[in-house]
């Protein structure tokens, strides 16, 4: 039984939290803590016994000690660094929202910190516990590929989901928020890291803002589409579109969005930045960014960050063959998996196990996943190991972005 505390109750604090819920047997959430009250009593609720202490301050939380085995922290980004350093220090070990923290810099005082105490850390990489990915991974294993030479991966974030939240929300300002290769990519460059089994040794990028900007606004679009845009009804990014058939997005940005009568929405659109036409914000991340590395072990990678796709994509490229998969345009949520051998040229499809749709199919099955392995990883023998696992993969990030922004190829220091 491991016991849970969740610093953090919001979107992915009590998604995590209604899934352990499910699992009496073999997780127990005692505490919660955040600033609403709702949204920490939703937390409460997973546990059947009601028995969950409940913090709507973070310094009462942390004077309470440790109250739990594991802790989630699941507060907004710029939060996690300062949260996980506090959660250090009482012993805990943690699962940590990614990105583990603003900079490279803190990402290793967290490892380092973490060992020094023998606390372990994981990183929601929800992607790695997909059926997908899973299948990836074991097809890696099992030797049919070979030695893996390269790897080529692609995430198509989709122009509206890009819109919503590197256009007009949360991490759209590159100031304050950690770059779009690290907010939305860092699972990619995770699974990179996960399946070459090494550390980045060189890489460079490239990358820039293109499309959502004000000279590509179309002609006569008000600075809000709810101001009468003569293009309401043909724009993809037109905001009334969060009425019908984007009204899922609200989930994120508006308490009681999906739903919320149309003119409460209105009125949220009408003044909030989620109501403003995407050619007039005050963007500056990224709509597209490659890179492109070799890893220590010699592996070279490239990986695509795309809004004008839809999707993840992955191709593996080893001495006994090669392998292709990824998210099918017919249906968005099923992936699809083949294997070619070299030598006789036969090609076969890897069976993905299907996600049951009535259960919980966040993140391709990931959120459910990664629950469902907590006690794999951080149980008496859990695979995990003090320190911050994962760190592979942001310091790829953090590092690709630092070649985008100085033009240069940037090499890891021997020893690091
Ligand atoms: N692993 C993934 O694939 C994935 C997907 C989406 C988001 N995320 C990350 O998860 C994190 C949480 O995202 P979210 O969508 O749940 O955000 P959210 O805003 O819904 O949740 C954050 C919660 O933290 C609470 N909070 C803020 N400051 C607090 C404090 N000082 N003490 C206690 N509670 C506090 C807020 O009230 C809110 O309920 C973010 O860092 C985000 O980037 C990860």
């Amino acid at each position: 039984m491991i016991k849970i505390a969740v610093l953090g109750c919001g979107a992915r604090g009590r998604n995590y939290s209604s899934i352990a819920g499910t699992m009496p047997q073999r997780y127990e959430i005692v505490a919660a803590c955040d600033t609403v009250e709702w949204r920490m009593q939703e937390v409460a609720k997973c546990n059947a016994s009601g028995n969950v202490q409940q913090f709507s301050d973070e310094n009462d939380f942390f004077a309470a000690g440790k109250l739990a085995d594991l802790l989630i922290i699941a507060t907004q980004d710029r939060d996690h660094f300062a949260h996980a350093l506090r959660a250090i220090e009482l012993g805990y070990d943690i699962l940590l929202e990614k990105p583990a923290a603003q900079t490279l810099e803190e990402c290793e005082e967290l490892d380092r910190r973490a060992r020094a105490a023998g606390v372990k850390i994981g990183l929601c990489f929800v992607l790695r516990y997909t059926p997908f990915y899973r299948a990836v991974k074991a097809v890696i294993d099992s030797g049919r590929l070979g030695r893996i030479i390269s790897m080529h991966a692609c995430e198509g974030v989709e122009p509206f989901h890009q819109a919503h939240s590197y256009v007009r929300g949360h991490w759209a300002k590159s100031e304050g928020a950690t770059p779009m290769i690290l907010a939305k990519c860092s699972h990619d460059a995770d699974l990179l890291c996960w399946f070459a089994e090494s550390e980045i040794n060189e890489v460079s990028s490239y990358g820039r803002l293109d499309f959502f900007r004000k000279e590509n606004a179309p002609e006569g679009a008000p600075l809000r589409c709810t101001d009468g845009c003569p293009h309401a009804q043909t724009c993809y990014y037109d905001a009334h579109h969060y009425l019908t058939d984007k009204r899922r997005w609200l989930r994120m940005i508006l308490d009681g969005g999906l739903t919320a009568p149309d003119e409460k929405v209105m009125e949220f659109l009408q003044t909030s930045p989620w109501g403003r036409c995407v050619f007039h914000c005050d963007n500056d991340v990224v709509d597209h960014q490659v890179l492109a590395g070799e890893m220590r072990n010699g592996i070279t990678v490239n990986f695509t960050m795309t809004a004008f796709e839809s999707g993840r994509s992955i191709e593996i490229y080893g001495t006994h063959g090669s392998l292709k998969g990824g998210q099918m345009w017919k249906e968005a949520h099923a992936y699809e998996l083949s294997v070619r051998d070299h030598a006789s040229g036969i090609t076969s499809e890897v069976e993905i196990p299907q996600i049951d749709e009535a259960g919980y199919a966040g993140h391709g099955g990931g959120d459910y996943g990664i629950v469902d392995s907590l006690d794999q990883l951080f149980g008496e023998h859990g695979s995990l190991r003090p320190g911050l696992d994962g760190l592979a993969g942001h310091q790829l990030a953090f590092l690709a972005e630092k070649s985008r922004l100085s033009k240069a190829r940037v090499t890891v220091p021997m020893g690091k």
